[in-house]
C-alpha cells in the first residue's frame, strides 16, 4: 500500500500513537503533579533520617528518578532487580534476586519504590527479605496499586494512584520490554496481541 505523502515516517513508526494503545490513564502533568505530593510527604516523613531509597528495576526507574527529585532532605539510592517467573503479564509468586544491593542497610531507613503492586506476591518477598537485614524501617512507595488482584497483603506507605485491573503501560512499565518509553501511563489493547 502506498504511503500518504503527508504522513513522516516518524508519525508511522510513532509509540506514543500506537494503534494498541486503548487510553491514557494518566497524563504526564498528572503523573507530575502526584509525584511532587508524595515527594514533599517523604521529605518531611524522613527529614533528618538519610533513608536510602531502593528502586525496583527496570519498572521503576522513571518513577523513583522523579520523585528523587521532589525529596528536598539528604537521601540516598540503590537498586535492586528482582526476577519473578511466570506470563508477560501475570506474575508465578516465584521470585528471585537477580541484582543485590551493593551496601549492608543495617540500621538504615528503608525506603523500595516500585512501579506497580499487582498480587503483592513480589513486594512481600522483596519486603520481608530488606526486614530481615536489620534495617531500621523497610517501607514501600508505588506508583501505581492494582488492589483487586492482590493475594498478599502488602502495605504502601506512599501511593501515586489505585488503578482497575487492567494492564499498563508506559512511565517505566512494560509489555514484553515494550512501551518503556511512554512519557504517559495507558491501558493496552490486547496486551497478549
Ligand atoms: P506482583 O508480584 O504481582 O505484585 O507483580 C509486580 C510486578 O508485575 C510489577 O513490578 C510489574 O513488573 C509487573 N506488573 C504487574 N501488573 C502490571 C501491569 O499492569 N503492567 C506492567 N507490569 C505489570
Amino acid at each position: 500500500m502506498a504511503i500518504s505523502s503527508a504522513q513522516s515516517s516518524a508519525e508511522i513508526n510513532s509509540e506514543f500513537n500506537n494503534p494498541n494503545i486503548a487510553r491514557t490513564l494518566f497524563s504526564e502533568e498528572q503523573i507530575r503533579e502526584r509525584i511532587k505530593i508524595l515527594g514533599a510527604e517523604i521529605a518531611a516523613d524522613y527529614a533528618g533520617l538519610n533513608p536510602l531509597l531502593i528502586g525496583v528495576l527496570k519498572g521503576a526507574c522513571f518513577f523513583l528518578s522523579d520523585l528523587l527529585r521532589a525529596i528536598d532532605t539528604r537521601v540516598s539510592i540503590e537498586f535492586m532487580a528482582i526476577s519473578s517467573y511466570g506470563s508477560s503479564t501475570r506474575t508465578s509468586g516465584e521470585v528471585r534476586i537477580v541484582k543485590d544491593l551493593d551496601v549492608a542497610i543495617e540500621g538504615r531507613h528503608i525506603l523500595v519504590v516500585e512501579d506497580i503492586v499487582d498480587t503483592g506476591l513480589t513486594l512481600s518477598y522483596l519486603l520481608a527479605n530488606l526486614a530481615s537485614r536489620g534495617a531500621a524501617s523497610v517501607k514501600l512507595a508505588a506508583l501505581l496499586d492494582k488492589h483487586e488482584r492482590r493475594q498478599r497483603e502488602v502495605k504502601i506507605d506512599y501511593l501515586g494512584f489505585q488503578i482497575p485491573d487492567e494492564f499498563v503501560v508506559g512511565y517505566g512499565l512494560d509489555f514484553a520490554e515494550r512501551y518503556r518509553n511512554l512519557p504517559f501511563i495507558a491501558v493496552l489493547k490486547n496486551p497478549e496481541a
